[in-house]
Formats: C-alpha cells, structure tokens, sequence
C-alpha cells in the first residue's frame, strides 16, 4: 500500500521509462525523502530536480540528504495538483521527464505521531500536509454516519462498512475513539478480525479510507493529469506509480483519453499497456513495494 523514504520503488522501471539520462529538467511532484530524484542526479551530471512535497517534516529531511547535489534540486512545499497553476515556476520546455510516486512514504508512515499507522499506538492525525486542518480525529467525531460508512466502502472497500460507521458514532459520544490503536481495536472488533495468511487486516482498509479522505487524494486527479500532459512539450516523459486500485484508475482513465480523444489529436502515447508491477525480489526485499504500479506516457 504504501512507497518508501529510502527505498525508492520500481526505481530501474521509472528511470527507464522516464529516460532520466536525458539532459534538463526532471519535475518530482512527490519527493518524498528524494530517493528517485536523488538517483536521476546521481546518473546524470546534466539533470536538474524540481521537487514538490506537501509535507514539510519530509522536506526538511530530504533538504539534508542532498549534500553536493543541491545546487541542482529546488524544493518546494505544496500540493502537486497546484503544479499547472504556478505561472512561470516550472520551464515546461526544458522539461524531460515529471514523476509522482503517489501515496504515503515510510518515513510518515513509521512516525506515530503522525497516526497513519493502526499498528503503533498515535493520534489519529493522518494529515501530510499539517498546516491544514481536517484530521482523522475531526472526520471520526463529526460526519455523519452514513458519510462515514461511504468513505469506508468506497475508500478502503470495507465489507462491514456500515456496521463500522454505526459502531463508531455510538463510540464517540463516549469519547472512547482517541487514538489509532482504540480505533484498530474497534475494527477489530466489529469486524471480528481473526489473523490469516495472506488477509488483509480491516484496519488497513480502514486507515487507507480515512488517509485518502483526510488529505483528499483522488481529488482532481484525473484532470490535473490531463492539465499537465497538455502543458508539457513533446517527448517529455510522465510516469505514475501508484498503490491502490484507486488510484490507478484514475491515471489509466486520464491518458487513455488523452491517447485516443473523441475529437482530436492524440495528447499522448501510452508506453505501459499493462502496468510495471515489481519484481519478485523487489517484493521480497521491500514488502511495501507488493502493490506498486507503474504507468508511464509521453507527450507527443
Ligand atoms: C511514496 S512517497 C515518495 C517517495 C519518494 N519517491 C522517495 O523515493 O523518497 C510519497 C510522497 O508524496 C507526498 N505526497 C502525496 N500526495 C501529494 C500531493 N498531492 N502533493 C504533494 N505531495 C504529495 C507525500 O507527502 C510523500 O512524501
């Protein structure tokens, strides 16, 4: 479900189909803690990083990790949906390839007090972007059950969705939903979880649900993606990993139409029919990689 901080993932696939050898610009619209951007530098003396987080304890992070290639990287915090709207920040026409590793790295996820993850006792923040004010907290306390429920479905695809949103606002009046574990614990519970190979934890889906809508990630996706195709000059290269059904949809969606418009020029050519998934030793070394997809396109 979730990428990496010091494990870039799919790393060969995405330099390969970004053709990150190529001199210019590389936009990294999820930088994360740099692991991708940090290695198209590494490669490639004539590559120049612009790199968008909206997390900035991550950018701090990575500000460090840059030592002498930083007079080639510029950071900067926001919201990558943001990208087509700044007006002369990006050189679109010396752009070479732009990547988004989409999702939520270890660094965040191994943080409790970040509260992302049902194993660790936390706040249930889940924020990536803590200037803004929505939490886990205040979505648990304060929609309504029946939004709840629709958010655990169609989000983390939760069989007992209901039941969970009925549970919970019953719970919360009581003031018994503090912290991730208490929240684990009440999914567990209603779901009447029992360890299984290879089953899915319900918290798992739970907290995915409650991450994607806290931080609102399938947002205008799909026509940012678009924006963004048409921005770019030919031959710059897109490339997606993502890490849930979700979300690739939506990027499968945005340039299959971008490829084969009803009316028009094709935008695009799409250079993964199927998506790269990792390869059985990525897996083995790096779990978090198992549900990794990659989709890349290049402007034509
Ligand atoms: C999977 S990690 C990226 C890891 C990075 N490729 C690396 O190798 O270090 C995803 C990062 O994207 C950031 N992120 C997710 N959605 C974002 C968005 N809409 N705008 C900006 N950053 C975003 C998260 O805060 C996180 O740091």
């Amino acid at each position: 479900m979730k990428g990496c901080g010091h494990t870039p993932v799919l790393l060969e696939e995405t330099l390969f189909f970004l053709q990150a050898s190529r001199p210019g610009v590389y936009v990294d619209g999820t930088f994360g803690l740099g692991g991708h951007s940090l290695e198209i530098l590494r490669r490639n003396d004539s590559a120049r990083i612009i790199g968008f987080d909206h997390d900035e304890a991550s950018l701090q992070t990575a500000a460090g990790r840059l030592g002498s290639f930083s007079s080639r990287v510029s950071l900067y915090q926001a919201d990558f949906r943001q990208l087509v709207e700044f007006e002369g920040l990006v050189p679109w026409a010396e752009v070479r390839g732009v990547l988004f590793d989409l999702g939520l790295s270890s660094f965040q996820l191994d943080n409790p007090a970040r509260g992302f993850s049902f194993n660790q006792e936390g706040p249930l923040d889940m924020r990536m972007d803590t200037r803004q004010k929505i939490t886990a907290e205040k979505i648990l306390m304060t929609y309504p059950e029946d939004r709840l429920a629709g958010i655990f479905k169609e989000y983390g695809e939760l069989h007992h969705a209901k039941l969970l949103a009925r549970k919970i606002v019953s719970l919360r009046k009581l003031g018994l939903i503090k912290t991730t574990v208490d929240l684990r614990k009440v999914v567990e519970e209603t779901c009447h979880w029992v360890p299984q190979k290879n089953r899915i934890h319900p918290a798992a889906k739970v907290f995915q649900a409650l991450r994607i809508e806290v931080n609102q990630e399938l947002t205008g996706l799909g026509d940012f993606l678009e924006k963004l195709a048409r921005i770019c000059f030919p031959e710059t290269r897109l490339a997606v990993i993502s890490f849930h059904s979700l979300e690739d949809r939506l990027v499968k969606r945005a340039w299959q139409q971008l490829a084969a418009p009803l009316t028009g020029q094709p935008v695009v050519k799409i250079l993964t029919r199927k998506p790269v998934t990792p390869a059985r030793q990525e897996i083995e070394a790096n779990s978090r990689s198992h549900s990794a997809k990659l989709r890349a396109a290049e402007r034509i």
